[in-house]
């Protein structure tokens, strides 16, 4: 299968994501997991993305849709993908639908996860990130990990994005408005479109959204 997943900030795209991508035996890719990675291993690429990251804005489109091509052209996503913060705005939607059709391939679904302003807010004040393996995903409230600061899952080190500051999260909000949500008005004119909402406890969401990419079948 070939999805986009979309949703506001700590809507829980990467936390479904992870799991989805399992189920379904595709690969996750996320554009903000690439540029941290980027930033961390010290790229030019990271520190060009860092100070567009770290004010909440997006990174420009000419590097973005040339990272997400080329992890695209990767041989694991060959039979399918599960895209997680691309495209994010409408131009990437047209250079993803540029790809795809000189790949001859298309979207199965855009899996729309809905979650309301406040929900979000508390999800990213309380989000905490392994330095090992950014899929190792915790929330000092909702999935609290055994010791405070390590990893259940590796024992790496557990840390607070930069870009999750209250202010920063009110541009990505504001970014997430304006030049995301159109895309899903995009992709609702190529009948693509599957909204759940992204509420209640995290494996009732994977449950919701693998029986509505089913029913989109
Ligand atoms: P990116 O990394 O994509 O961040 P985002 O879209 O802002 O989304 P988040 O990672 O904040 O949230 P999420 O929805 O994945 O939530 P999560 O599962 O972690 O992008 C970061 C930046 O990179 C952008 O601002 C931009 O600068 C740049 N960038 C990336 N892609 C780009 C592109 N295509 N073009 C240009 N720039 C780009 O969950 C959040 C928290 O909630 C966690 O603690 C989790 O444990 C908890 N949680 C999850 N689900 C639940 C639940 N059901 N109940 C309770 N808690 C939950
Ligand atoms: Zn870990």
């Amino acid at each position: 299968m070939r999805i986009v997943l979309v949703g506001p900030p700590g809507a829980g795209k990467g936390t479904q994501a992870t799991r989805l991508a399992e189920k379904l035996r595709i690969p996750h890719i996320s554009t903000g997991d690439l540029f941290r990675a980027n930033i961390s291993q010290q790229t030019e690429l990271g520190k060009l993305a860092k100070s567009y990251m770290d004010a909440g804005n997006l990174v420009p489109d000419e590097v973005t849709i040339a990272m997400a091509k080329d992890r695209m052209e990767q041989p694991d996503a060959e039979g399918g993908f599960l895209l997680d913060g691309f495209p994010r705005n409408v131009s990437q939607a047209e250079a993803l639908d540029e790809l795809l059709t000189t790949e001859d391939i298309e979207l199965d679904a855009v899996l729309d996860l809905e979650a309301p302003e406040d929900e979000v807010v508390k999800r990213i004040a309380g989000r905490r990130i392994c330095r090992k393996d950014s899929s190792h995903v915790f929330h000092v409230t909702y999935s609290p990990s055994k010791q405070e600061g390590v990893c259940d899952v590796c024992g790496g080190e557990l840390y607070q994005r930069d870009d999750d500051s209250e202010e920063t999260v009110r541009t990505r909000l504001e970014v997430y408005h304006t030049q995301t949500e159109p895309i899903i008005d995009y992709y609702k004119a190529q009948g693509l479109v599957v909204t759940i909402a992204a509420t209640g406890p995290v494996d009732e969401v994977t449950g919701r959204a693998l029986e509505a990419l089913k029913r989109d079948k």
